[in-house]
């Protein structure tokens, strides 16, 4: 009698575990196969996973992983030790529904976003209770104010690439939304990608084609800061010479004026306006501290330079170089011959080449 009793016990512990290894089961497979899917329709292949899962959970998702999305899986403890390779795409893959993942993301503040420059596709997944939203614009406001919140210090660029799946228990499918800031201080704006997701086979060309058909339509709302005051620093060095940018009649900073057509032509292609900050050199490096406006990129009191500087390897600390907009050649130079001796010959025809006359304009900084 008692060992009929301690075997339906047993065998009611042993239903329980795998009810709860199956609910459990549920997620993790969800999840795993979500990643798959998402990560094949963007072609990555290694992606970082962040959450507090235990060893069967990573188990599970890194089977997953491997197996059916041929990738490569690194489990982090710490998402301050994460150094992705900026020239290669890469995948972070975060469960929000991990409360100690997001305190540490929020106790990171600003040094996170170091981690959303570069190649890095972020997939956060949410498990929200089932009464949270039924429309798909009330779920997009839900996670907009979620993630106003979780991402304060965090700078989702137009060019980050930040996606959150938000499971639905009662049908087991998926709803992708896809967040960006148009600016640093603006608010999220939501793009939903799809509705009703399932990871059956299949879902991989599925989320590629809506993943392209979203692209297509936001690619505009990108590329609109939303008239938003850009605080942009120049260097004037000869600022008793200064009279405008448009000025081609003074030689003094040339650099700076023949450059800024370009951020002129970028303000009205991205919707944005000036706010210049001038200071009179464009600077460098002393002590880790730099000087002028790379100064100013440091402190991140600007985030755009309305001028041409060199590039200049230590620069790469604090800025970004976009385009090359003057070739600057040097040549052979010796010292000046008399006037008269010049005068009488007749094969100096190219000042670069002979470098008989003194350089006409300062050379840039
Ligand atoms: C891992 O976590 C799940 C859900 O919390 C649990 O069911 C499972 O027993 C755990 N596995 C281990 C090895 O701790
Ligand atoms: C969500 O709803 C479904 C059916 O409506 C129910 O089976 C499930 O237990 C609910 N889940 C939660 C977390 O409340
Ligand atoms: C630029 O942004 C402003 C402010 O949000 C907006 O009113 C205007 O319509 C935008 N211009 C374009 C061309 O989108
Ligand atoms: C570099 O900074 C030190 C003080 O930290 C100062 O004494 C020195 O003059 C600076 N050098 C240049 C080239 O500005
Ligand atoms: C450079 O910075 C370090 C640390 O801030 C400081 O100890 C050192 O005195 C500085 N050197 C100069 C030349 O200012
Ligand atoms: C950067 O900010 C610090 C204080 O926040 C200030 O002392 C320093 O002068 C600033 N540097 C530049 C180049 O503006």
């Amino acid at each position: 009698m008692a060992r009929q009793t301690m075997l339906s016990c047993v065998v009611a512990a042993l239903w329980l575990w795998v009810r709860l290894t199956c609910v459990d089961g549920q997620w993790i497979d969800g999840v795993s196969a979500l990643a798959v899917d998402y990560y094949r329709a963007r072609d990555v292949k290694s992606v970082i996973a962040f959450g507090c899962w235990n060893h069967t959970q990573r188990h599970e998702i890194f089977h997953t992983l491997t197996r059916d999305g041929r990738m490569m899986v690194q489990f982090v403890p710490d998402l301050a030790k994460v150094h992705p390779n900026p020239y290669s795409k890469g995948g972070m893959l975060i469960d929000a529904t991990c409360e100690s993942a997001l305190n540490e993301m929020r106790q990171m503040g600003r040094e996170l976003n170091k981690l959303l420059v570069g190649n890095l596709f972020w997939l956060f997944v949410e498990n929200p209770p089932n009464d949270t939203h039924r429309t798909d614009g009330d779920l997009a406001e839900y996670l907009v104010e979620l993630y106003n919140d979780r991402f304060h210090s965090l700078e989702t660029m137009p060019y980050t690439n930040v996606v959150i799946g938000v499971r639905n228990p009662e049908t087991d499918s998926w709803t992708l939304v896809e967040l960006f800031k148009p600016y640093r201080n603006a608010r999220l704006v939501p793009e939903v990608i799809v509705t009703g997701f399932e990871t059956t086979c299949g879902g991989e060309n599925l989320l590629r084609k809506s993943l392209a058909r979203l692209s297509a339509r936001s690619a505009a709302r990108r590329r609109n800061l939303q008239g938003y005051s850009m605080p942009c620093g120049t260097a004037t060095t000869s600022p008793e010479y200064f009279k405008g940018m448009d000025d081609r009649n003074d030689v003094h900073d040339l650099f700076t004026k023949a450059n800024f057509p370009f951020i002129r032509e970028l303000m009205y292609d991205l919707n944005f306006t000036l706010n210049m900050v001038q200071v009179d050199a464009v600077g460098y490096k002393n002590n880790s501290t730099f000087s002028g406006v790379m100064g100013k990129f440091q402190n991140r009191s600007i985030e755009l330079g309305c001028m041409g500087c060199l590039m200049r390897t230590e620069r790469l600390e604090v800025v970004d170089f976009m385009v090359v907009t003057l070739i600057i050649r040097s040549s052979i130079i010796f010292r000046q011959p008399p006037l008269s001796i010049v005068s009488t010959s007749s094969s100096c025809r190219s000042a670069s080449a002979c470098g008989c006359r003194q350089p006409k304009y300062p050379a840039p900084t």
